[in-house]
């Protein structure tokens, strides 16, 4: 089984108005990738690789960990390694990097204690990707002075929200982050939610030469785009297969860690019941037969496994257009789900999901408007721009504590997922009220030639960066700070 891209330019796909240069791109891509072998099966543990950071602290009400992030290797193709930047668990004497990292979890209320050690041989800094937290420890060039290879840092928070959220370096994004170097936070919570099996999908492409390893090419199109790979992976693999039961109810988490890549999911047959997004659960649950994953976002669904023992379900990713008239690959498989013997039945869902109440606003609460434009002029160094400043040259915003109206214009050629650190947002409809159902975002996409408003409660001083999530776009100019006077 395989989950390789069929790449246009070799099919019959290809739209006839693209860029010369998109073309020649899409040839050699479209040769690489003859060469490249097809991934095998195995079965996939709820928490990615197996793996979850061990908890160090006795105390119930405490995670502590050691986390690692060093240089390793990664087979993402069956047989065929690569050299990879990653995440190991520092408290497991011999333990390897793992693609992705393994994953942070704890309840909700917890305190997390993170011993962090930077084995890299360049500096960095860990961000913890939605997490409401004290700003020194939020992990970013404006919150700390980076970690030097060899360096330590402690970072400590609480789990004030529970859901899916994930950690990443928050230097070179775009180099740090493709090269492994991420992982999934999951904050459990007693939310009366009776599944079979609570399962995270840590979504992502990577793109390999045709030895299996990741390619250090970077042309004028990734930049542009955003670095879309040529094999996409599930929890660091292609291919995977799930067993479950047949008649069970599961919960899946999804989080889009791509650079670039949008994830457009669906599971034919079947419909996902959405109950969660960024922050935690939406206030009313509903379904949808296409869920659309920008990179940064979390979606949070439940999923009735209503077929008979021995159904082969595909999850997939269909085409979403971002822009810049990017190609339709047709469907992309991303893994099978096998139902076995029937399960045990689920109990009735809650009668309530989130408590989520609306953020107060009116014609009086400040507005603040947000330009976010592109400049392709130079193909080979496009820029990226927020109120037509490109970062790091940029004049951070400076904001009091309380209630703001963001506006989000995006006067560019293509979607860009509008991301803010340390506090959640709601989003409003194109009449103004609060977007139904109720519910926390951290990531939105703002699509292009629209203007999207949140609503912001800023209760949390420091300097807090917000950016967008293709991370060649950030690191390329759209990234600005917010600086919070307490
Ligand atoms: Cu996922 Cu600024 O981060
Ligand atoms: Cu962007």
């Amino acid at each position: 089984m395989t989950s390789i891209i069929p790449m246009p330019g070799t099919a019959s796909t290809v739209e006839r108005n693209v860029p010369k240069a998109h073309d020649r791109w899409m040839r050699i891509a479209g040769l690489a990738l003859l060469v490249l072998a097809a991934a095998c099966g195995d079965n996939l543990p709820a928490a990615p690789g197996g793996e979850t950071l061990t908890d160090t602290n006795s105390d119930p009400n405490i995670v502590e960990v050691e986390l690692v992030a060093a240089e390793g290797s990664h087979d993402y193709l069956p047989g065929k390694r690569a050299d990879v930047w990653g995440f190991r668990d520092g408290a497991r004497p011999g333990s390897k990097v793992t693609i992705p990292g393994p994953m942070l979890e704890g309840k909700l209320g917890d305190r997390v204690i993170v011993h962090f050690r930077n084995d890299l041989p360049e500096e960095t800094t860990i961000h913890w990707h939605g997490i409401r937290l004290p700003h020194r420890h939020d992990g970013t060039p404006a919150s700390q002075q980076p970690i030097p290879p060899g360096g330590t840092f402690d970072y400590e928070f609480s789990l004030v929200d529970a859901g899916l959220f994930w950690f990443h370096p928050h230097m070179r994004g775009d180099v740090q982050i493709e090269r492994g170097l991420y992982a999934p936070l999951r904050v459990l919570a007693d939310d009366g939610l009776d599944v079979a099996a609570d399962r995270v999908f840590v979504l992502d492409d990577v793109k390999l030469a045709s030895t299996g390893k990741l390619s250090d090419l970077t042309d004028s199109l990734d930049l542009m785009l955003g670095r879309q790979g040529n094999v996409i992976i599930v929890n660091g693999q292609s291919g995977r297969v799930v067993d479950a039961a047949s008649g069970s109810r599961e919960r899946w988490r999804f989080v889009n860690t791509a650079n670039g890549r949008y994830f457009h999911l669906e599971l034919p047959g079947y419909r996902f019941l959405v109950v969660g997004w960024d922050g935690g659960l939406v206030n009313t649950p509903y379904e949808t037969e296409r869920l659309l994953l920008a990179p940064g976002e979390r979606y949070d669904v439940i999923v009735e496994l209503t077929g008979a023992p021995g159904d082969r379900l595909t999850l997939r990713t269909v085409h979403y257009d971002r822009g810049h008239s990017i190609p339709d690959p047709g469907p992309i498989e991303l893994l099978t789900v096998e139902l076995g013997a029937e399960g045990a039945p689920s109990r009735a869902l809650p009668a309530t999901f989130g408590t989520v109440r609306p953020v107060v606003f009116d014609t009086a609460t400040p507005r603040r408007r947000f330009i976010l434009r592109e400049d392709d002029s130079i193909p080979a160094a496009p820029v990226f721009t927020i109120n037509d400043e490109a970062f790091p040259n940029i004049t951070p915003v400076q904001a009091s504590m309380g209630t703001e109206v963001w506006e989000i214009l995006n006067e560019s050629e293509m979607d860009h997922p509008f991301h803010l650190h340390g506090m959640s947002f709601q989003v409003l409809d194109d009449a103004g009220a609060p977007l139904a159902p109720l519910g926390w975002k951290d990531t939105f996409n703002v699509i292009r030639g629209t203007t999207r408003r949140f609503v912001v409660k800023i209760d949390a001083p420091g300097r807090w960066m917000y950016h967008c999530h293709i991370l060649e776009h950030a690191e390329r100019g759209m990234m600005g700070e917010l600086e919070v006077a307490p």
